[in-house]
């Protein structure tokens, strides 16, 4: 697919646990602070990005998921969410969505819900999912970043949302299994013709990420850095607070800012902040 860089959405990946909406949330808020209109979409079915985004508490706290909005589905769409083999549109309205249901976050980021809507072990190809995935196509054309923290494992690949992202960004800890794991996303990914894999290594102690990250890069995920194990993420977590803005938040806020410089070289987004910064 030809991609005219006005826009990037990228995917964050990976399997349950490795740190996806930590680095989602992170990218999203630093992208934000750089400049760029940043729409955060969480789409895991246990979605918590709210936090992590510091958005309004009232305001997250009230959030429910798009894909389980049963009258809003059954309007758009003329069936309920998992389509009770009813005929529904796959093209649905979705225009007045991001300003009735988004919420606003920290250093400009948007946030939106979908969750993700899932049968028998799958995904499904059904009203709730062709809703979202209309409306990700539709905020293609509104925004300059579309930040994904997606669910654990691989079942969205099959689901259409995330086919056509610029970027899948997937992340894994310092173990061979859960590199491993990436490599697997990363190969479906890839024969989904999804072509910018970009790794990242998690969590890492003592230093010994490097092999991982070769590791990756064996596997057809393009390496793009480490991120060490940081107490204070873990601190936060517990205290249910927002790591980026605490104190102490500083080296994981300067990692990611590391990783999005290296995303914006690696995708070609410099002249986008340049012009935004400019304007
Ligand atoms: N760099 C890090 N250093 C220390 N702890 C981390 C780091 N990154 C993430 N964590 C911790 O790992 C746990 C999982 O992180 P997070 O929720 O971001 O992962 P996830 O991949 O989104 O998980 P899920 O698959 O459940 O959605 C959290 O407790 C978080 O605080
Ligand atoms: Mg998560």
């Amino acid at each position: 697919m030809v991609w005219d860089k006005r826009m990037a959405k990228i995917a964050v990946t990976g399997k349950g646990g490795v740190g996806k909406t930590t680095i989602a949330a992170g990218l999203a808020r630093t992208f934000g602070s750089r400049g760029y209109r940043v729409i955060a979409l969480d789409m895991d079915p246990s979605p918590n990005l709210a936090s992590s985004l510091s958005c309004k508490p009232a305001e997250a706290a009230a959030i429910t998921p798009l894909v389980e909005m049963e009258d809003l589905i059954l309007e758009r769409t003329g069936a309920p969410p998992e389509g009770g083999g009813m005929v529904f549109k796959i093209n649905p309205k979705v225009d007045d969505i991001p300003g009735r249901f988004g919420i606003s976050c920290r250093d400009g980021v948007r946030l939106l819900v979908l969750g993700s809507i899932r049968t028998g072990g799958g995904g499904c190809f059904c009203p709730a999912n062709a809703l979202a995935r209309r409306l990700v196509d539709h905020l293609s054309g509104t925004t300059d970043l579309l930040i994904m923290d997606m669910e654990a494992g691989v079942e969205h690949l099959g689901r259409g949302t995330t086919r056509t992202v610029e970027a899948l960004l997937v992340i894994a800890e310092p173990t061979v299994k859960s590199v491993d794991a990436a490599g697997q996303i990363a190969r479906l990914a890839h024969d989904l013709g999804i072509t910018r894999i970009f790794g990242v290594v998690n969590k890492v102690t003592d230093g010994k990420g490097e092999p991982f990250l070769s590791r990756l890069a064996t596997l057809g995920v393009s390496p793009l850095g480490i991120i060490s194990f940081d107490p204070a993420v873990q601190q936060a977590d517990e205290e249910g607070a927002p790591v980026y803005d605490l104190p102490g938040g500083e080296g994981i806020r300067a990692r990611i800012g590391e990783i999005a410089t290296a995303l914006e070289e690696r995708l070609g987004l410099f002249g986008k902040k340049e012009v935004r910064r400019g304007s």
